[in-house]
C-alpha cells in the first residue's frame, strides 16, 4: 500500500463503505418527445413533464436518453480531456487557476475541509468578459478570459462545441421542470440572458487508499441545474431521499445524469431539492467526470417564485444575489469551506 497523505483522509463517519449499494430505480427519462419528433405530440410531452416532475421530487437526480447531444462529440471531448490530464504537472500548470481568475487547472480543492483526490480543469461559457467581484465589499470588476490549453490543440474548440450542446439541453430541461412545477415553460428564461455557467473536467487518479479518501467530498450543487457525464468507472454516490442511504449510480454509455441545484430548490421553495452526493476513488482505475453547471447571471436575485408561495406555503428563503453567493463560495473553497452555503440563506 502506498503512503497515506493525511490531507486526503476523511473523518471516520465519512469514509466510503465497502458494501456499496446500487441506485436501483433511479429514473431514466427518454427525451425523444422533444428532440426526435418532428411534430410535437402534446400527450407525449405531458407525460414527459410528469415523469420529470416525479424524478425531481423523488430523487433530485435522473438520467436522460435521446437528449440530442451527439455521442461522437462526447467521445471527442472525453479523449481530449484524457490527453490533457495525462500531461506532466508542469504542462498542466501552464493553464493554472489563481485566486482571482476562476478558470483553469488546479488540484487542491477542499470539500468540507478535506482535500479531494482529484485534478480539475474549469472553463466558463462567457468568454472573455465575465464580471466577478473578487471579495465581499470589494466592487472591482475583473475581466478575464478562459485559458486555452496548448495541448491537445483542439481542446478549446471541442469544449466550445460541447458547451453549445449543453446549453441547448439545459434550457429544454428547465422548460420541462418549469412546466412540472405548474409554471409557464419559459418562466426561467429571463434569469439566463446572461450566464455564469461553466464546464468542469474532473480527473480522479487511481488511489492506493480508496477506503480512506474521496475523489469529491459530500456536497450539494448550488447552481440551477447540473448535466453530468461519466466514464465507465463507477464512483458517483447519491443520497437516496427515501432512506438517506448513499447509493451508487452505475455509469451507462450514453445517458447524461441531471441533478437539481440549490437555485431551483430556492425558486421552487423546496418543492424540488438539491440532493447530496459525492465521488469515490478507485484503487486501480482512473475515473473522469464532466459536469456542466447551468447558472444564471451573477446579478440575479434568487428567491422563491411568487407563483409558488402563499399563506399556507410561505417563502422559506431570504433573497440572495447569485454573484455574491458564488464568489463567497469560491473564495471560501480556496480556504476552508465551513458550512453548506444554502443554509446561510434559510429563514
Ligand atoms: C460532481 O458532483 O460535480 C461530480 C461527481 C462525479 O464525479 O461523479
Ligand atoms: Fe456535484
Amino acid at each position: 500500500m502506498g503512503e497515506v497523505d493525511p490531507t486526503f483522509v476523511q473523518e471516520l463517519e465519512h469514509r466510503p463503505k465497502l458494501s456499496l449499494i446500487e441506485a436501483k430505480g433511479i429514473p431514466e427519462i427518454d427525451l425523444s418527445p422533444i428532440f426526435h419528433n418532428e411534430v410535437p405530440n402534446p400527450s407525449a410531452i405531458e407525460s414527459l413533464v410528469k415523469e420529470i416532475g416525479s424524478a425531481c421530487k423523488a430523487w433530485g437526480f435522473f438520467k436522460v436518453t435521446n437528449h440530442g447531444v451527439p455521442l461522437s462529440l462526447r467521445q471527442r471531448l472525453d479523449e481530449a480531456a484524457r490527453l490533457f490530464f495525462a500531461q506532466s504537472l508542469e504542462e498542466k500548470k501552464k493553464v493554472a487557476r489563481d485566486e482571482i481568475i476562476p478558470t483553469g487547472y488546479y488540484d487542491t480543492e477542499l470539500t468540507k475541509n478535506v482535500r479531494d483526490m482529484k485534478e480539475v480543469f474549469d472553463f466558463y461559457t462567457n468568454d472573455p468578459f465575465f464580471p466577478l467581484t473578487p471579495h465581499e465589499n470589494d466592487d472591482r470588476v475583473i475581466q478575464w478570459c478562459n485559458p486555452t490549453p496548448p495541448y491537445p490543440s483542439n481542446f478549446r474548440v471541442i469544449i466550445e462545441e460541447y458547451i453549445e450542446e449543453m446549453e441547448k439541453l439545459a434550457r429544454k430541461l428547465l422548460e420541462l421542470i418549469a412546466l412540472s412545477l405548474g409554471l409557464e415553460a419559459k418562466r426561467f428564461e429571463e434569469f439566463f440572458k446572461y450566464q455564469t455557467s461553466f464546464i468542469r473536467f474532473n480527473y480522479y487518479p487511481p488511489c492506493p487508499y480508496p477506503h480512506l479518501a474521496l475523489g469529491l467530498g459530500r456536497h450539494k450543487d448550488a447552481g440551477a441545474l447540473t448535466i453530468l457525464t461519466l466514464n465507465e468507472v463507477e464512483g458517483l454516490e447519491v443520497k437516496r431521499k427515501t432512506d438517506q442511504q448513499r447509493v451508487l449510480v452505475k455509469p451507462t454509455r450514453d445517458p447524461y445524469i441531471i441533478n437539481i441545484g440549490g437555485i431551483i430548490q430556492v425558486w421552487s421553495n423546496d418543492a424540488n431539492e438539491s440532493v447530496e452526493h459525492r465521488a469515490l476513488v478507485n484503487k486501480e482505475k482512473e475515473r473522469f467526470s464532466i459536469p456542466f453547471f447551468f447558472n444564471p447571471g451573477y446579478d440575479i436575485e434568487i428567491k422563491p417564485l411568487e407563483e409558488l408561495i402563499n399563506e399556507q406555503n410561505p417563502s422559506k428563503y431570504k433573497p440572495y444575489k447569485w454573484g455574491k453567493f458564488y464568489v463567497h463560495r469560491t473564495n471560501s473553497n480556496f480556504k476552508k469551506q465551513e458550512e453548506e452555503n444554502l443554509q446561510i440563506y434559510h429563514y
